[in-house]
């Protein structure tokens, strides 16, 4: 048989997923690694790790499966976005690897700014702003704080990159995680050279860029022997972690969103034409699938704000739930029930750990507003279901407001799971939400893109067509949907009032 391996390079692990050519899962296996915060904002891990994770997660995944390297027939990459590795001539890493949450370099993106002649520029070179997380910015820090390390850098690679480079030996990224470097002309899918320039960062350090499906190496002699897959399995260029997650959500095409409510919430549209938010505000990087783009918008606390809530007020759930064997967040919603849409004028501001979109500020803090004797525990809980929600249609919104269309909305990660919630959404977007059979998450994305490079598929369309189906469907009630767009109006006027509160507060942290 044909089978498929993705392998995902998250913050917390690497896994390994094996599908068979119908695209049914026969293994996962994770291996976790730790990340270092060696100062307040800082973000590392060593790239060997993510190596030595890949390794453990193919053994142990094609030992569960009962397979062996020669039953793969290729290989796809995925994983956390905008990481910084950098290697010398002989390929050996510089430096621990410096990662997409990792808020040093405020002031290199200011400088960049200015070395480019503001956003405007900046936005026509990269299609985006430069964000702290972004790879760009990371480059210059090391310049400016560790001259030592920058004297040898010859080659600069994102995370699922370095693993490809320790499998093939290629120096090779493809052009949605590109896309995250602010080194991309992501219109016209190849490196900035006008970027490069500015920033005076050799071109030669750039790897090789090709499209998602892509065959960009072989797995070589000494890889094989530290794996467990056969000596020139070829491996696809896969994706970065938001876009591989999208293929395995069926987004391929116009209409289609994609909202997935993890700790953070992404909310990612299809184009078929390169649009840009003037002000940055969305990214808008390469899709998967050729000759196609996505905008994305990331909210910061999604999920993260029902488990800050679960965390500060569930512990009788959760003793309840651990007794019954259940899940204290089907209980804790389950409560959430018991309160009007609305939560008689309680409104929630989802921002525990600052803000990506549309408040790109660090300093927003989270709020409930409207609290009175009358709001109870079930009032709170269904406030942070709904706050959260109306966050996630922030960014739906500037996304309509580019003439992107949205027709169906895809709710994936654990915020999925609950009914409630799901009628919540749906409701405040107004839109019909639906969920796909597909659970893995990006890794399943990546696979699908070694198929379409191998030839198991035609396209990536084509893999999406074959796998991805819808399992159910929830209408939005119109009664609700005109409750929820009036109070949106109040939730969109918050942020706005409170802001200069929150920034003082943030002053006493
Ligand atoms: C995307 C982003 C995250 C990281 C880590 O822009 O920052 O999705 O890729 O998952």
């Amino acid at each position: 048989m044909r089978y498929l391996l993705g392998i995902d390079v998250s913050t917390t692990g690497a896994k390994a997923l094996i599908m068979d050519p119908s695209g049914n899962v026969v293994a996962i296996a994770t291996t976790e690694y730790p990340l270092s915060t060696p100062r307040p904002l800082w973000a590392e891990q060593s790239p060997q790790d993510w190596w030595d994770g890949a390794c453990s997660s193919i053994r142990a995944a094609l030992h569960q499966a009962g397979l062996t390297g020669e039953d793969v027939q290729a290989v796809g990459l995925t994983g956390q976005m905008h990481g910084l590795v950098m290697l010398d001539a002989a390929g050996s890493v510089l430096r621990p690897a410096i990662l997409w949450n990792d808020q040093r370099t405020e002031r290199q993106c200011g400088e960049i700014l200015e070395k480019c002649g503001g956003v405007d520029n900046l936005v026509a070179m990269t299609g985006n702003a430069v964000l702290p997380g972004f790879t760009a910015p990371k480059i210059l820090w090391v310049q400016e704080n560790e001259p030592e390390v920058y004297a040898r850098v010859a080659h600069i690679l994102l995370p699922k990159d370095y693993v490809r480079f320790c499998m093939t030996g290629e120096h090779a990224t493809e052009v949605s995680d590109a896309s995250g470097t602010s080194l991309l002309d992501v219109a016209r899918r190849r490196w900035s050279e006008r970027m490069l320039d500015a920033l005076s960062i050799p071109r030669e350090w750039m790897p090789q860029c090709t499209e998602s499906q892509e065959i960009s190496g072989r797995i070589t002699r000494e890889a094989a022997l530290r794996c467990g897959l056969k000596t020139g399995t070829p491996v696809a260029g896969g994706a970065g972690d938001q876009a591989a997650q999208a293929i395995g959500s069926g987004v391929i095409q116009p209409g289609i969103i994609s909202v997935t409510c993890g700790t953070s919430g992404v909310v990612f549209a299809f184009m078929d034409t390169f649009a840009a938010e003037t002000h940055g505000r969305l990214h808008a990087f390469c899709h998967a699938v050729p000759g196609a783009w996505h905008l994305m918008g990331v909210m910061l606390s999604a999920g993260g704000s029902l488990r800050w809530l679960r965390d500060c007020l569930g512990e009788p759930e959760r003793t309840t739930a651990r007794n019954r064997g259940e899940d204290p967040y089907d209980l804790l919603t389950r409560e959430a029930a018991n309160a009007p849409p609305g939560c008689d004028g309680l409104v929630f501001l989802p921002y525990l750990t600052g803000e990506r979109t549309p408040h790109p500020d660090p300093r927003a803090r989270g709020a409930f507003v409207g609290l009175t004797v009358r709001h109870n525990k079930e009032h709170l809980i269904r406030a942070v279901l709904e706050g959260v929600s109306f966050g996630l249609r922030d960014s739906l919104e500037l996304i309509r407001n580019l003439g992107v269309p949205i027709e169906q909305v895809r709710a994936s990660g654990g915020g999925a799971r609950s009914s409630l919630w799901r009628q919540i959404q749906a409701d405040v977007f107004g839109t019909e939400l639906v969920r796909v059979n597909v659970t893995e998450g990006a890794a399943y994305g990546a696979a699908l893109l070694a198929g379409v490079g191998a030839g198991i598929f035609s396209s990536v369309p084509d893999a999406v067509e074959q796998t991805v189906t819808v399992i159910d469907r929830v209408a939005p009630d119109p009664v609700n949907i005109e409750r929820y767009r009036k109070l949106y109006g109040v939730f969109q006027s918050l942020y706005p009032a409170l802001r200069p509160g929150f920034h003082a507060l943030a002053d006493y942290q």
